[in-house]
């Protein structure tokens, strides 16, 4: 087992790039893999979960070499898939099997997709449910002994089994109202509308980080959005597929955030960080640090991926003051609020993070893990059933704190020990491998402590 030891160090200064987004990558991999012919993808993360979306097509047949950042793909075609030849593992990683669970319901072939301890506690059933009102065969699995106390029995987790469609059987269209804003859910929808008898219809609450739309628009698939709306319609006049691409992935700005806010918080700090992806419906973590006031500055250039916006931040360390968080600004920041609550710690005042329940079913429960953190690091901090309110300025001490198999959680207990008294230590931080390999490696070149060591589990 692998842990972090840091110490109060710094300042944080240089320019950099962080490993390419995440969400991106696995939908880059999914559409190179549907296309007719060969894509090259560059930028894509080591991360472990983006590895994982490429083995999972692996194991059905389509050719995936990945060397360093680049993977060339073989792509087979919308009806090309075969049936993969094992079980397929998605480890860490809900996108790959919420997103897989749609377009493998469309199939002429069976699938079971099985997870790691953590994806094996995460609900299904927000998948499940409405694939098979759309006529999939698809069923979840009842809460094993890990899923914690209180959920809900009538929720389905992981392993997930697909049955094949028989010949003369295809999904039918839907119209879907989403109960919760879902980037997962949606996609998964819309990969398995490409294959359906009539159109697929999705309404948002509040429109979600929006890539799989981005993506099908660049490459022709008959979709139309309108704010939080998006229509696929396979019977439009198109040519049931699409050519291969060649598309860079921008960096993650999700993984971006925890440097910026590193900066924010070392004294002295300052940091460039070139090739953000800057898409609307993921900068609601750089929204936010403006209105609480933090020097940042983004400047945009150009785009990538398909109609990625692309963007420079600069940040240097500066007073950040407590506010609330909450609404359509959280849909867009939901995988920074643990780094949100490491900064508002520092923060002055008092910061009220609202409208969150979703993050109690990620890779952790990370209302409750981080509200335990930041008490352990001496922060005063009150769990709310949506969210948290911290109380920032307080003298943070050492801790030690576990990341229960969660990379962001992890990364945020990191940085409030780089500005804690005495020495921290952070279990179990293999996680941080699913989406920001090299962490650790990389906050020591700018100037953090921040050592791993291998330790007897
Ligand atoms: C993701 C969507 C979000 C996000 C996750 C990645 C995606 O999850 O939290 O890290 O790539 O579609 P939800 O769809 O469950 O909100």
């Amino acid at each position: 087992m692998k842990r972090y030891r840091i110490r109060r160090a710094g300042p944080l200064r240089g320019r950099l790039r962080v490993p390419g987004d995440k969400s991106i990558g696995h939908r880059a991999l999914i559409f190179a893999a549907l296309a007719r012919g060969r894509s090259t993808i560059t930028g894509l993360s080591a991360g472990l979960d983006n590895r994982a979306t490429a083995e999972a097509f692996r194991a059905m047949g389509v050719g995936v070499a990945i060397d360093g950042s680049t993977a060339v793909v073989d792509g087979v075609g919308l009806t090309g898939l075969g049936m993969p030849q094992r079980v397929v593992d998605c480890g860490n990683s809900g996108t790959t099997m919420r997103l897989l669970a749609g377009l493998l319901s469309a199939q002429r072939f069976g699938t079971r997709m099985v997870g790691d301890a953590s994806l094996t506690r995460r609900p299904m059933g927000r998948v499940i449910e409405p694939l098979r009102a759309r006529g999939a065969h698809i069923a979840g699995s009842a809460p094993g002994p890990n899923v914690k106390a209180g959920a809900s029995s009538d929720e389905l987790y992981p392993p997930i089994s697909i049955a094949p469609l028989v010949e003369g059987e295809q999904l039918r269209g839907i119209e879907y109202e989403m109960p919760v804003a879902s980037a997962q859910v949606k996609s998964c929808l819309l990969l398995s509308g490409l294959y359906a008898a009539g159109p697929t219809a999705i309404h948002e609450p509040v429109l979600s980080r929006d890539h799989t739309e981005r993506m099908m628009i660049a490459l022709g698939v008959p979709l139309a959005t309108q704010g939080s709306m998006a229509v696929l319609d396979p019977n439009a006049d198109w040519p049931h597929g699409w050519d291969p691409f060649d598309w860079e992935v921008p960096g993650d700005p999700s993984s971006a955030a925890f440097l910026i806010a590193a900066a924010l918080m070392v004294p002295g700090s300052g940091l460039q960080i070139e090739g953000v992806g800057a898409n609307p419906t993921r900068t609601g973590f750089f929204d936010a640090l403006r209105a609480m006031g933090a020097p940042v500055q983004t400047t945009p250039k150009g785009f990538a991926a398909g109609d990625e916006p692309i963007a420079e931040h600069a940040v240097a360390q500066g007073a950040v003051h407590g506010r609330v968080v909450g609404g359509e600004l959280l849909v867009r920041m939901i995988d920074e609020v643990p780094v949100l609550c490491a900064l508002a710690a520092v923060a002055t005042g008092r910061t009220e993070i609202r409208d969150a329940a979703e993050l109690r079913v990620k890779e952790s429960d990370r209302i409750a893990v981080m509200a335990r953190a930041l008490a352990d690091f001496g922060c005063n901090v009150e769990e709310l059933p949506d969210g948290l309110i911290i109380e920032g300025g307080a003298t943070l001490h050492a801790a030690r704190v576990r990341s229960h198999g969660d990379h962001r959680i992890a990364m945020s207990a990191a940085l409030l020990g780089m500005v804690a008294d005495g020495e921290t230590i952070v279990d179990d931080v293999e996680c941080v491998e699913t989406s920001f390999p090299g962490f650790a490696g990389l906050l020591r070149r700018l100037g953090a402590s921040v050592d791993e060591e291998e330790v007897a589990s």
